[in-house]
This record gives structure tokens, sequence and C-alpha cells, in this order.
């Protein structure tokens, strides 16, 4: 029942999701960053499984530098969409796949040598969401690696003081502030965000929980990220800022000196996360 949900609020919201990470210069910064924290494990080349891959923004990045892409996801009409875009950038993947994250079992044990989970896919899974994270860590290859990223409770709570909203601070219940601060669960809610549309439930995570998670699904050597790190809260400043180049530079130079300090990774808007699976 709530997997359908999750299905259905992704359907009507392919084309958005499509175009999120390209609609201004933040969200721009938060694409790169989730670059920057696999370049390493990119230049290998590897075999990746994009989960939760929506539609495709970092999945066709991937299959750009010459890695061997699947796709999964559990709503078809994002699937349908980055079908469309690998063809539109004439680009192929191995497989498109339609598939809850906690049922991967159309791939083989150790088929990738990195899993990548980007863009909260975990945070809508608000029950059995250990098996989704044992589920990437079983289809990845012994020494390959598991990256995600996560919403995080104060990184988000940032973002929203960044955004000025008045209609989610001058109503204290309207987005269960102390229940996500306390627990990390947001339960469903009439989102102005999404047309008055019921956004589906969530999960906040703090740093020190996702780790635990990791390493309980088989992972060692977690290292955390934030995206964005210092600029988070700071949405329209930030976009300000970067209409001039040399400004835009150096704060994203700022950016990737700060954004795996062990002091900042809770506040980013996502949390980055990835480990080596044992
Ligand atoms: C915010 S989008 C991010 C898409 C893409 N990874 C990105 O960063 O642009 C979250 C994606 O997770 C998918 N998703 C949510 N719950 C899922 C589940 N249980 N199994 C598979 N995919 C899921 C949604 O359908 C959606 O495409």
């Amino acid at each position: 029942m709530r997997s359908d949900k999750v299905r259905q609020h992704f359907n009507t919201a392919a084309q958005a999701e499509w175009e999120r990470l390209d609609s201004s210069e933040y969200f721009r910064l938060i694409y790169r960053l989730h670059l920057a924290f696999i370049e390493e494990e990119l230049a290998e080349k590897p075999r990746v499984l994009d989960a939760g891959s929506g539609p495709g923004r970092y999945a066709l990045e991937f299959a750009k530098r010459g890695c061997a892409v699947t796709l999964c996801d559990i709503s078809d009409g994002e699937l349908r969409l980055a079908e469309e875009k690998f063809g539109e950038n004439d680009l192929s993947a191995e497989r498109f796949v339609q598939a809850d994250l906690r049922d991967l079992s159309a791939f083989p044990d150790g088929a990738f040598d990195l899993t990548v989970c980007y863009g909260a896919p975990l945070s809508y899974i608000t029950e059995d969401r250990e098996k989704a994270v044992s589920e990437l860590v079983r289809v990845t290859r012994r020494g390959g690696t598991v990256a995600v990223s996560v919403n995080n409770t104060w990184g988000i709570l940032r973002n929203l003081l960044g955004k000025t909203d008045e209609n989610f601070f001058a109503n204290g219940e309207y987005w269960h502030i102390n229940e996500v601060i306390e627990t990390g669960d947001c339960p469903s809610f009439e989102s102005v965000q999404f047309g008055g549309d019921t956004a589906p439930e969530k999960h906040f995570f703090q740093p020190d929980e996702l780790t635990d998670v990791l390493k309980k699904a088989g992972l060692t050597d977690i290292e955390l990220g934030a995206a964005p790190c210092l600029c988070s809260g700071s949405r329209s400043q930030y976009n300000e800022l970067a209409e001039n180049p040399a400004a835009k530079a150096q704060i994203e130079e700022l950016e990737l000196k700060c954004y795996r300090d062990k002091n900042m990774v809770g506040f980013g808007d996502f949390l980055l996360a990835k480990g080596v699976k044992i």
C-alpha cells in the first residue's frame, strides 16, 4: 500500500524530478557534490546500479563516462522518462528494471562494482528500510562500494529556513517538526510544495544513525558528506552570488574543502554516505 503511494507520487513527478537537478545553481551544486563524492570509484569505469534512479540524471552521467549502467526504480513513470533521456543522448543502459529496493531479486549477488542510491530513495522507505540497505549491499561485489544520499533532519530545516516559507514555519504542526526532530519520521502531510498533493511519509536521518545502518548491512570504511554544505539554507543567496563566475568557483572550492568535514556532515540538505562491502 505504502509503496503504491510512493510509486504514484513519483509517477506524477517524473518531469519535475528531471528538471530539479538543473533548475538553479543551487541544485547544480548539489549534483556536482554528489558526483565528487564518488569520483574515485567512477574513474574505474565500474558496473553501476543506479538504485532509485528516477529519470536518470546520475545514470546518464555514469554512462557518459563509459560505465555499464543499470537503472532501477519503483516508479515506471520515472523509468520511462529515463529511457527517453538515454535515447535522446544516444546512450544505452544495460537494463531499466522496475523494482522496490527491498526486493532486488532481479539481480544476482555481487553483480555490481558500485551501487548508487542518490537523491533520498531510502528516506521514502519507512518500513523494512534495513531490508533495502541489505539488498543494496547484496547486489554489490565484495570490495565494491555502496553510495547513498538521504535527507537529513537539520539540513532540511536549514533549507526550509533559506526558502523563507511562511506556510511552513507559521504552522508548527504543518510538517510535524517536533516529531521529525525526535524520531526522524515525518508522516504523510498536505504539501504546499506539491501543489496541495499529499506528500508521502519520509524518514530523515542523522549521521550516526545512517553510519550504523550501513555498518549493520555489511559495509566498512564508512565516509560521510553533506550536499550542499556551507550553502545549505542559503539557496537564494548562493544563486545570486553564483551569477559571478569567480564567486561561484570560489564557493565551490570552499564546498569541496568542507563537505566531508566530520563537524559539517549533518548540516546539508542531503547526507551522503559510502562504504566498502566486506
Ligand atoms: C527524489 S527521487 C531521486 C531520483 C534520482 N536518484 C536523483 O537523485 O535524481 C527518489 C526516487 O526514489 C524512488 N523510490 C522511492 N522509494 C523506492 C523504493 N522503495 N524502491 C525503489 N525506488 C524507490 C522514487 O520512485 C524516485 O524516483
